[in-house]
């Protein structure tokens, strides 16, 4: 990466920990300034923004991103290579064009799906976007649909460490996540959210599908007095939901159940 000038811009500013939701829906919506770098204070993170959203986009990212403010400020640009440009020269021409635009990031691990023409080149696209991205330090290539009664997808090692257990914070609250053992997706984080904020006070939830714990322990941490059966069959599942629980503190409101 080669860091240069600085660029005043329209951004949003959210709270810290609506970060990652933030950069996903902005991305979502193509509102992202990919060229220019994300900023943060000791509350805030400031995202530059490519373009003035529409009022109904506004209106979207309003009901979805608490306190989210538009601001201008002023911004690092930055030149990230691309995938395409890294690896020019090493995969034949005409199969740049398939390179994947996007990956999910959980933690510190990528998950990409790769087309089957770039199959035999695999192991390098995995290599160039662990030098890309420095926060990336394993990825994993799918295998198939999520399938099952675990809801569990095969994947791959492409590069970096060999490992499927991350930690991955979402929501302001903390998982351990094994994305071959126990099912977990960082897109569900708005669905979370949403239906956590249904949840009144000393209200009494059955969670039957908890998983690692993602809609279970964000209840008990945002709604006053509230208290979660959370029912997971998948053992490995359970024992990450067990160990969620007490890493974000609410063994006395989320009860797991096996
Ligand atoms: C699609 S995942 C959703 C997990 C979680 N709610 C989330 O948002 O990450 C469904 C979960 O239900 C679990 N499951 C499937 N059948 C179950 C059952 N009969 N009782 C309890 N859990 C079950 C699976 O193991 C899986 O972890």
């Amino acid at each position: 990466m080669i860091a240069a000038a600085r660029k005043r811009c329209l951004c949003v500013c959210v709270p810290k920990c609506y970060g990652q939701e933030a950069i996903m829906r902005l991305k979502a919506l193509r509102l992202n300034a990919d060229g220019l770098k994300a900023k943060r204070d000791a509350e805030f993170v400031y995202i530059p923004l490519a373009r003035k959203p529409t009022t109904d986009e506004w209106v979207s990212l309003q009901a979805s991103i608490p306190q989210i403010q538009p601001l201008t400020q002023d911004f690092e640009e930055r030149r990230r290579k691309t995938l395409a440009e890294e690896l020019s020269g090493t995969i034949p021409q005409n199969l740049i064009a398939k390179l994947p635009r996007a990956f999910d990031v959980i933690g510190d691990i990528a998950i990409v799906e790769v087309p089957p023409e770039l199959e035999a080149y695999s192991k390098l696209l995995g290599s160039a976007m662990l030098k890309l991205h420095s926060r990336i330090r394993t990825v994993l290539a799918k295998r198939g649909p999520v399938a099952g009664t675990f809801r569990l997808r095969q994947l791959v090692l492409l590069a970096g460490a060999p490992k499927t257990d991350t930690f991955y914070k979402e929501n302001g609250c903390m998982y351990h996540v094994d994305v071959v053992r126990a099912y977990f997706s960082p897109r569900l984080s708005g669905e979370h959210r949403r239906v956590a904020s249904l949840v009144g006070k000393h209200e009494t939830v059955v969670d039957m599908f908890a998983g690692v714990g993602p809609f279970a322990i964000l209840i008990a941490k945002t709604a006053e007095n509230a208290m979660v059966y959370a029912v997971e069959l998948n053992p490995a599942a359970f024992e990450l939901l067990k160990e969620n629980v007490r890493l974000n503190r609410v063994e006395k409101r989320v009860f797991p159940v096996f």
